[in-house]
């Protein structure tokens, strides 16, 4: 692991929910494991004019101590001597101009070489402001490094994206700027990397010769909770398809990189997006949770949710089929599937390998065995399942399907939080993990035709595996979505 140069770490929306449940946390956890190399600071930045760095230190505390973090740890984090605070207030060019000045002292005062991440944790509208200020005054450069880290959603369809990394781009050039995608710091999906590359046994098998068809589901059971106000605005195609979805298709589908290094995994994540066709609307199921059960407990539809109008048309379900033309994937198709309120909690991806192209067990049809598969969870348990045909013991040809299982749990008593593996990447300059401007706009470029032109939204049972809609974008091969 390469040395973390000091650096001040500045947050921006540091009174905000997601500083107290995952960047503080994550923080804590590396100071901990002394990840954060000798001398780290955090400077969290707010509109509130009521904190001081006590009156901070002290929130930050009772929020580490809601994550069940041990006293001593947070004694370490919360210190005087590592954690401040300062306002922007409105976010004046003034505002920001203190807020530089700030910086300095705490610079000078510790002997900091100017290494500096500017962690946006910012409602999105605010970015081109934040942003703008940040360059204005003269933020975007310093004398030591410094990184801009954006959080999600980056835009909300192409024109704002191309808008945004206009706006990102008059003040800080492309390898400063770190664009968050949480997924992408999650073990198991890193992992695909390696098990793809690191591993000649799978490689000449993912293909079109072998594989029949790639799904990838990530389902929660929960409804929308208290984010209606966002998601109203947003759904499931702008909150999960465009983003986490896609990465994991792209990372699926990717060729090989000629190292493993940020900016050729990038370059070819973004040709897949390249060789995506234009999806088809037959190709597109989109619904909304009806009222139902989940775990024998009733639960409302999204349309009687808090802060849902009545006659909402936001889709809380998508499901659709990629069609990605390139020589290794022509005639694979890609199915999406992500939704709310579904009957589980759980993200995978499930690679199905073609049958056998001559089938000697006769008299049993080769249709009634299961083919081999592949199967990639990302949560809740994180691991693989690789299922094969056995002979079942006993006289005769009888066969059954058995499976290789690896579960990370097993192996090792604890996994990173995605958070933490991403703040720790930044630190060191590793953009591998964080999604690049050409790679947001040409995700945008496939989805925004849909969202400006959506199918129309069918609801489903809270409860269920969405519509049944969505089981018919796979009739083609004779079957539904893999139950694992
Ligand atoms: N929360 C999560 O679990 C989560 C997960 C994934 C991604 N994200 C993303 O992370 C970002 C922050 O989310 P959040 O849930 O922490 O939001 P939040 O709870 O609403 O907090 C936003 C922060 O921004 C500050 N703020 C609001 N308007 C501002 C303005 N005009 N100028 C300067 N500061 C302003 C807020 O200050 P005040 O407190 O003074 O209003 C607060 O500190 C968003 O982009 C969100 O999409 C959040």
């Amino acid at each position: 692991m390469a040395e973390i140069e000091p650096h001040i770490f500045v947050i921006l929306g540091a009174t905000g929910d997601l500083t107290a449940r995952k960047l503080l946390p994550s923080l804590n956890a590396l100071i901990a494991r002394n990840a954060l190399g000798p001398k780290s600071l955090i400077l969290g930045v707010g509109m509130e004019t009521e904190f001081n760095d006590a009156s901070f230190r002290d929130k930050c505390r009772q929020d580490l101590a809601a994550a069940n973090i041990p006293q001593e740890q947070i004694a370490q984090t919360a210190s005087d001597k590592r954690l401040f605070y300062q306002t922007t207030g409105k976010g004046t060019p003034e505002d920001y101009e203190k807020l530089g000045q700030r910086i300095e002292q705490l610079e000078k005062d510790n002997g900091m070489p100017g290494n500096r991440v500017f962690y946006l944790a910012l409602p999105p509208k605010v970015f081109p402001l934040a942003i703008a200020a940040l360059g204005g005054a003269g933020l975007n450069k310093s004398n030591g490094w410094v990184r801009l880290v954006i959080e999600k959603p980056f835009g909300r369809d192409l024109k704002s994206a191309q808008e945004l990394n206009k706006v990102v781009h008059q003040s800080f050039e492309e390898k400063q700027v770190y664009r968050i995608d949480h997924y992408l710091g999650k073990e198991t999906v890193q992992n695909l990397l390696v098990f793809r590359f690191a591993n000649a046994l799978f490689e000449p098998q993912w293909n079109r010769d072998r594989i029949e068809s790639v799904e990838i589901t990530v389902a929660e059971s929960l409804g929308v909770e208290h984010r209606a106000g966002y998601y109203e605005g947003a759904g499931a195609l702008r909150d999960m398809i465009q983003n986490h979805l896609t990465q994991l298709a792209t990372l699926t589908a990717m060729e090989v990189p000629e190292a493993f290094r940020a900016d050729a995994i990038r370059r070819e994540k973004v040709k897949v997006l390249h060789s995506v066709l234009p999806i088809r609307r037959e190709d597109v199921v989109l619904g909304q949770y009806a009222a139902g059960k989940i775990d024998g407990k009733d639960v409302p539809a999204y349309r009687d949710e808090p802060g849902v109008a009545k006659d909402s048309q936001t889709e809380t379900f998508v499901a659709l089929r990629l069609e990605i033309e390139n020589w290794r994937w022509h005639g694979v198709p890609f199915f999406l599937r992500t939704g709310k309120r579904l009957a589980s909690r759980s993200s995978e991806i499930v690679v199905t390998f073609r049958r056998p192209p001559v089938w000697i067990f006769k008299p049993f049809d080769v249709e009634t065995i299961q083919p081999n598969s592949l199967v990639i969870t990302i949560q809740p348990d994180e691991g693989f399942d690789l299922y094969f045909e056995i002979k079942a013991p006993g006289q005769g040809v009888r066969i059954q399907q058995s499976d290789l299982r690896f579960r990370y749990s097993e192996l090792f008593p604890r996994l990173p939080e995605a958070y933490e593996t991403l703040l720790l990447d930044v630190l060191q300059g590793d953009a591998t993990l964080f999604v690049s401007d050409d790679w947001v706009e040409a995700s945008w470029r496939l989805y925004t035709p849909l969202l400006e032109n959506k199918p129309k939204v069918v609801p489903y049972a809270a409860g269920s595996w969405g519509p049944p809609e969505a089981d018919a974008l796979l009739s083609d091969l004779g079957r539904t979505w893999t139950k694992t």
